[in-house]
C-alpha cells in the first residue's frame, strides 16, 4: 500500500527536475524506490544513448530516503512510546538517574545494556541510567534483536520470540507473577489479616504476560484448576504488531474485519455463551470480562468489610491503589493528607485483588487472552463466594 505513494511521491519531482525522461531511467528510478530490481528491464545501460551525463540511479533527491523515515518518525513521535512528558519516562527526574531495574524497561538505553545490544554483558545495567530516554527507535531497529531467542517472564518461563517481539516481550510482561502471591501468602491462615502483607502490584501494560495466558503464569493459579495457555487466536494474528501498528501503537482494525463482522475491538465477539449472567450475546466479549470485574471488585470490597473488618477503597490513579476505610465512610482515610494503604490483607483477598488488578491494568485483556481473563475472575469470584455465602449459580457466571 505504501508503495504506490512511494513512487508517486519522488517520480513526480523527478519528472520535473528532469524533463523527459528515457524509458531507462523510470525504471531505474523505480528500482531506487522499491530497493528491488524490476523483473524485467528492457534495455540494459550500455545500449542507452543518454542526452545528459546523470547518475546511474538517475537524479537522486537527497531528502528522498527521508521519506519513509518522516512517517514513521512523526508516527512514533505521537505515541506513548515517544512521550517525554508521561510519567513512565519522567518517574526519576528527581533522582536524575533511572535505577537499573527499572531502565530496562523505561528507556531504550536500558533496554540495548540489558540485552547486551550496547556491547556490555548481558543482565541487569550495572549502572543507573540517563533520565530523559523514551522507547526511541534503536529499541526496535536493532540488528542485535535478532540474536535474542528466548525472553524470561517474571515466573521463571522462557518464551521463545522472534524479531521485535523480542522488545515487545521484554518491558509488557510486567514485573510479578502469581508465584509472588503465593510467597507473600504461604503460611498465613486465608481469612486472617496479616499486616506483614501488603499489596503486590502486576505493574502496568502486561500485556505480554496476560497474552501468554496460563502458559506464562502471570496470574495467581487456584489448585486444582487448569488455565488456558497462550491465545493462539487465529494464524496471521501471531505477535504483537499483528495487530499494533508498530509506531502509532494503534489497533490496525481494518485487518479485524478481515475476520470478524465487526470492526471496533470492545465490540468482537465469538463466544456464543454469556459468561457474566447477563444473557447478552451480542455485546463484544470485553463487556462480559468488565462486568465479571466490576462483580469481583464489589466482593472484594464486602469481603474487605466484613470479613478482614476494615473498608476497601480503590483509587485507580494513586499508588498502591487500595486504601483504607475505617470508618466506611466511603472515602480514603488519609494522614498528613496522603492515603492510608490498606493493612488488613488477608490471602484470600490478596490473590483475588492480585487477579483483578491484573485482568483490569490489560485495557486489551479482552483481545490478547480472553479465556485467561474470565478464568481468573471466575475463580476469584468464587473464592470469595464461600465466606460472603454468596451461591455461585445465582450469579450465573461460566467459566
Ligand atoms: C518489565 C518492564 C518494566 C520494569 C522492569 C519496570 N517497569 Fe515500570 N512500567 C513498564 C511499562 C511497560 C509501563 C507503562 C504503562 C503505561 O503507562 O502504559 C510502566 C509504567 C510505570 C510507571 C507509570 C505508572 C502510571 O501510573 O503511569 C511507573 C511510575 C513505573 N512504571 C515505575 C517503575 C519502577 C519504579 C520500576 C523499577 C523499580 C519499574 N517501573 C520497572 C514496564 C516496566
Ligand atoms: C516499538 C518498536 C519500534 C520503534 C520504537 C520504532 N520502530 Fe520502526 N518499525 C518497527 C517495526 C516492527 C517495523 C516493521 C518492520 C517490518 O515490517 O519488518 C518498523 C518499520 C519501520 C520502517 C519501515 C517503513 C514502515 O513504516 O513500515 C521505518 C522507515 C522505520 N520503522 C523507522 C523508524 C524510526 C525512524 C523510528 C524512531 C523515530 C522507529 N522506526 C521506531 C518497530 C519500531
Ligand atoms: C523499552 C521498553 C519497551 C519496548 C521495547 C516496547 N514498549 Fe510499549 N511501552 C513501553 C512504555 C514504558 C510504555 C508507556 C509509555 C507512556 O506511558 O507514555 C509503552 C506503551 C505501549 C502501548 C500503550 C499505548 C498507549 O496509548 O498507552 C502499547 C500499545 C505498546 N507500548 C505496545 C508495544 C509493542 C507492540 C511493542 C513492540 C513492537 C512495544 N510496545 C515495545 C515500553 C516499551
Ligand atoms: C488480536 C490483536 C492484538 C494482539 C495480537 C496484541 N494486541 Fe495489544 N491490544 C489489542 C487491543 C484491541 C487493545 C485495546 C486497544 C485500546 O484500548 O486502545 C490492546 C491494548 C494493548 C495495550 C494497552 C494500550 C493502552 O491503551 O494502554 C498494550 C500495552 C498492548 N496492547 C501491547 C501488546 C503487546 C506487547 C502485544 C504482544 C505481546 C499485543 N499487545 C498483542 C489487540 C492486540
Ligand atoms: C485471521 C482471522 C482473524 C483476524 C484477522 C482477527 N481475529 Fe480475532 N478471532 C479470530 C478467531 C478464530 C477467534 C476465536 C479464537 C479462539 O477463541 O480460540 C477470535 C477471537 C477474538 C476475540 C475474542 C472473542 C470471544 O468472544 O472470545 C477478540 C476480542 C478478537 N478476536 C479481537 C480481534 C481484533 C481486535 C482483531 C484485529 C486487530 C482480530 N481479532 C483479528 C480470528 C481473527
Amino acid at each position: 500500500m505504501r508503495f504506490p505513494s512511494i513512487l508517486v511521491t519522488f517520480a513526480l519531482p523527478f519528472m520535473v527536475l528532469a524533463g523527459l525522461m528515457a524509458l531507462q531511467e523510470q525504471a531505474s528510478a523505480q528500482t531506487a524506490g522499491d530497493a528491488q530490481p524490476p523483473a524485467e528491464t528492457p534495455f540494459t545501460g550500455d545500449d542507452v544513448i543518454r542526452p545528459y551525463v546523470i547518475p546511474e540511479s538517475g537524479p537522486f533527491n537527497p531528502e528522498e530516503i527521508e521519506i519513509e523515515n518522516n512517517a514513521a518518525i512523526a508516527d512514533w513521535f505521537r505515541s506513548a512510546h515517544a512521550d517525554t512528558a508521561a510519567e513512565a519516562f519522567r518517574h526519576w527526574d528527581a533522582d536524575e538517574e533511572i535505577s537499573p531495574a527499572c531502565a530496562v524497561c523505561h528507556s531504550g538505553e536500558g533496554f540495548r545494556s540489558f540485552h547486551g545490544l550496547d556491547g556490555s554483558d548481558p543482565g541487569i545495567p550495572d549502572e543507573p541510567v540517563n533520565v530523559g530516554g523514551v522507547v526511541d527507535c534503536e529499541t526496535c531497529h536493532n540488528t542485535g534483536l535478532s540474536r535474542i531467542s528466548e525472553i524470561v517472564m517474571p515466573s521463571g518461563l522462557s518464551h521463545p520470540v522472534e524479531g521485535v517481539e523480542a522488545a515487545c516481550m521484554t518491558c509488557h510482561q510486567g514485573r510479578t507473577a502469581g508465584t509472588t502471591v503465593e510467597a507473600a501468602i504461604t503460611n498465613i491462615p486465608v481469612d486472617l489479616p496479616d499486616p506483614e502483607i501488603s499489596f503486590v502490584n502486576p505493574h502496568y501494560a502486561t500485556a505480554a504476560a496476560t497474552w501468554l495466558g496460563g502458559y506464562g503464569g502471570a496470574g495467581y493459579h487456584y489448585d486444582g484448576k487448569t488455565y488456558s495457555g497462550r491465545f493462539f487466536h487465529a494464524r496471521p494474528v501471531s505477535t504483537c504488531v499483528s495487530c499494533h501498528q508498530p509506531h502509532t501503537l494503534e489497533i490496525a482494525t481494518d485487518t479485524c474485519r478481515s475476520c470478524h463482522e465487526n470492526g471496533t475491538p470492545t465490540e468482537i465477539r465469538i463466544a456464543r455463551q454469556s459468561y457474566d449472567g447477563s444473557g447478552d450475546t451480542a455485546q463484544g466479549i470485553h463487556a462480559d470480562i468488565a462486568a465479571n470485574a466490576d462483580t469481583l471488585l464489589e466482593m472484594i470490597q464486602r469481603y474487605a468489610a466484613d470479613v478482614a473488618t476494615v473498608p476497601l477503597i480503590y483509587d485507580g490513579g494513586s499508588y498502591p491503589y487500595f486504601f483504607a476505610d475505617e470508618n466506611g465512610d466511603g472515602v480514603a482515610d488519609t494522614v498528613d493528607g496522603r492515603g492510608v494503604a490498606y493493612g488488613n490483607w488477608t490471602p484470600r483477598m490478596l490473590r483475588t485483588a492480585y487477579n483483578w488488578k491484573l485482568v483490569t491494568s490489560d485495557p486489551g485483556i479482552y483481545a490478547h487472552n480472553p479465556h485467561y481473563a474470565l478464568e481468573l475472575l471466575y475463580d476469584s469470584v468464587e473464592d470469595l463466594s464461600g465466606p460472603l455465602g454468596v451461591d455461585m449459580d445465582s450469579l450465573g457466571l461460566l467459566r
